[in-house]
């Protein structure tokens, strides 16, 4: 077992706060994680426990067991377009992102692929995520019945957007109030569900858009806000155009009280220090997406400057505009993002953004995110070792921090062994084809 056992503020605070456990013993009830020790500890609970009730034991022997990844931005309805090619953000959005989502009008289509992105979140060890739907209620409906069925982790909202896109894609503000007031009623605090309002972006949001979201704010705090913020200099200077009145881009969102806890900004690449502590200021969120960052050419994210204004950060894959939906593959692009600008992820650092991190970027911490007591038992049993070039690199790393690093660096889906969520196995790469148990 490894996790981070308490939330760190800052980079050289991890080590400190390493849990590693070699062979272990976790035990479950009811969803949630009751003990977690050395086996030799765990033996005697274990004894009592098999006394007492039916107890189920999971053996995995030589596997690492990690919580579940916290994926703390993602598009389900970009699934079937990643890697659509030779565009960066406007083009993209029109060229190819825009015509793809239209499709969700259609509830059997978003059951559908509701199905298809739940899959790949679980086949890649990722067990809570902060989801874009589309404009269309159903696309919402349909996924949030699908993570109820397995009793999944997940916010989500539908797209809120008035202008700057093809009509069969735009609402008014009154349907877009009218609309995400029911799916709140519907789905918000459901069972393990949480509802985001969603407003696209600034370019997509009149004036009175935004002012329905900040009235859904006010009256349901304890809702997300989700959208994206300073991810590409076109895209900063048609805002800048757009809103000569606003001091800079992150300010639309905060005159329309769109700042602050569970406010969550995609990207953040482009900020100017007033925006830094703007968003420190209110306590918001960033999800960093480096893959997203790259395949869009849309910039670097400043990882060292998060530490100095200290924002909460968690990973975002950004599919379809990211590449992959792992977190392993997503953590070897964060590092490679620190290279080029000379900030160095460690393997601790970058598993914890993914863990115990995002958890605390979303206010979850409290609830997932690490093994402590009480947690909700969702968790990845990784197999370090899958391809020849992964064993060979495993017997030159010695540290734990050393194996960990590898494992992100060269790790994919190949190495998610089985999911669980709520106490649940979700997923096991040998006894099925890429789905889930019947
Ligand atoms: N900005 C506004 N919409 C989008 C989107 O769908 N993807 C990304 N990456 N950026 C956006
Ligand atoms: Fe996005």
């Amino acid at each position: 077992f490894f996790d981070i056992r308490e939330p760190v503020l800052r980079p050289e605070d991890f080590e400190a706060q390493v849990r590693y456990v070699e062979d272990g013993l976790m035990l479950l009830s009811g969803g949630h994680i009751v003990w977690l020790g050395s086996w030799q500890e765990g033996e005697g609970r274990l004894a009592l426990a098999q006394k007492t009730a039916g107890l189920e034991i999971d053996d995995y022997r030589d596997k690492l067991i990690v919580p579940g990844f916290v994926d703390t931005h993602i598009h389900y309805p970009q699934t079937e377009m990643i890697g659509a090619y030779g565009e960066q953000l406007l083009e993209w959005l029109t060229r190819y992102t825009f015509p793809t989502e239209q499709q969700y009008h259609c509830a059997d289509y978003s059951k559908r692929m509701s199905k298809f992105f739940l899959d790949q979140l679980l086949l890649n060890g990722t067990t809570t995520a902060l989801v874009f739907g589309t404009v269309h209620p159903e696309s919402v409906d349909a996924l949030f019945k699908e993570a109820s069925d397995i009793n999944m982790r997940l916010v989500a909202g539908k797209v809120m957007m008035d202008k700057n896109a093809p009509d069969a894609l735009l609402e008014t503000p009154d349907e877009s109030e009218r609309d995400t007031r029911a799916l709140i009623a519907r789905w918000h605090n459901r069972q393990r569900l949480s509802y985001a309002l969603t407003p696209r972006f600034a370019p997509t949001s009149s004036p009175a858009l935004l002012q329905k979201v900040r009235l859904l704010k006010q009256e349901f705090p304890d809702v997300y806000m989700h959208t994206h913020l300073s991810e590409n200099v076109a895209e900063l200077s048609w805002v800048k155009e757009m809103h000569p009145e606003h001091q800079h881009y992150l300010d639309v969102y905060h005159q329309y009280g769109l700042t602050g806890e569970r406010c969550v900004f995609a990207h953040c690449l482009h900020l100017d220090d007033s925006e830094w502590d703007c968003l420190h200021d209110t306590d918001s969120t960033i999800a960093f997406c480096p893959t997203s960052n790259l395949f869009l050419g849309s910039g670097l994210f400043n990882l060292q400057k998060s530490w100095q204004k200290q924002v909460r950060v968690g990973m975002g894959t950004d599919v379809g505009a990211g590449t992959t939906f792992n977190m392993l593959e997503t953590l070897s692009e964060a590092y490679k993002v620190g290279q080029l600008q000379r900030y160095r992820l460690s393997a601790f650092e970058a598993f914890y953004h993914a863990t115990l991190g995002g958890a605390r970027a979303l206010h979850l911490d409290d609830k997932i995110g690490n093994f402590n007591t009480g947690k909700e038992a969702d968790f990845v049993v990784l197999e370090p070792g899958v391809s020849a070039l992964q064993k060979l690199r495993a017997t030159n790393s010695k540290t734990l921090a050393e194996k960990l690093f590898v494992l992100m660096t060269l790790g994919d889906d190949r190495n998610v062994y089985s999911t669980y969520v709520d106490g649940e196995q979700v997923y096991a790469r040998d006894a099925l084809q890429g789905g889930r148990p019947a």
